[in-house]
């Protein structure tokens, strides 16, 4: 089976913070940062998107530069990533706008929410629903079927607690990291990585392959060093 490669692509303050206290406060990106996203993006078969990010935006990443619609048809995939949320819950409310987008949906989720959401028969209509696992969501499970349908190529957007699982199960290939020239604080403000953390000794080490400049921002390739 060809192995998948996995990027996660995100932004941080310069005091590492991904959004401000308030998750739904719009956050700083500007023209530059939007469209490395979208490159970034566009590469992708499959987005992955933890399901706290999709109840604080409302929407998925949509491509919508022209060029790199031609590409992706040129490399024969669909003209969107397909978006896959990522969800123990399944608290997922349908009036979300994602779920009015022209996006092909995958939910990761558990067999218990499953059975014990009241809206999972709503939800099958409008969007694939997957289970990993009874309880947990079984990364193995989700990269094997990932395989079978085709996927390559995943791009991770966050945030950190759907990151922090994708770094505990050795899943992630690269980094995008871009840092914005601002300082937003607050003890609960998240950062990429949330999660309970790891020892220093057993702690992912990084490669930095890539760096460029846009003005004051700053945008960081590297590799998981495994
Ligand atoms: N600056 C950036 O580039 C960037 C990018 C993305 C997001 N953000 C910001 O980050 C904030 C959200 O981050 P977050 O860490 O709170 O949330 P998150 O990672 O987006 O979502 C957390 C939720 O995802 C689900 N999840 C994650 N890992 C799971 C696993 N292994 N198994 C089962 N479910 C799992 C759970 O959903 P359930 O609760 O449904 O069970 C969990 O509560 C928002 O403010 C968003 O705007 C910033």
């Amino acid at each position: 089976m060809t192995a998948i490669q996995t990027t996660v692509v995100l932004a941080m303050t310069a005091d590492g913070k991904i959004s401000a206290v308030d998750p739904r406060a719009p956050r700083d990106s500007d023209r530059a940062d939007k469209a490395h996203l979208e490159y970034q993006v566009s590469l992708a078969d499959l987005i992955l998107v933890g399901a706290g990010t999709i109840r604080a935006e409302g929407t998925t990443f949509v491509i919508t530069n022209p060029e790199l619609l031609a590409a992706r048809q040129i490399r024969g995939q669909s003209p969107q990533p397909i978006t896959c949320v990522v969800s123990r819950s399944l608290e997922l409310s349908l009036d979300l706008p994602f779920f009015q987008q022209d996006v092909e949906r995958w939910i990761f989720t558990t067999r218990t929410a499953l059975q014990e959401s009241s809206h999972t028969e709503a939800l099958e209509k409008v969007a694939n629903l997957i289970t990993l696992g009874d309880t947990d969501l079984e990364w193995d499970r989700g990269y094997s079927i990932m395989a079978e349908r085709g996927i390559r190529k995943v791009v991770a957007l966050g945030g950190g607690s759907l990151t922090a699982s994708l770094v505990g199960a050795k899943r992630i290939d690269d980094w995008w990291l871009t840092i914005w020239p601002v300082i937003y604080g607050g003890e609960k403000a998240p950062t990429p990585v949330e999660g309970e953390g790891f020892i220093p000794r057993s702690a992912p080490h990084l490669q930095l392959v890539e760096t460029r400049q846009v003005n004051s921002e700053l945008f960081l390739h590297y590799r998981t060093l495994y």
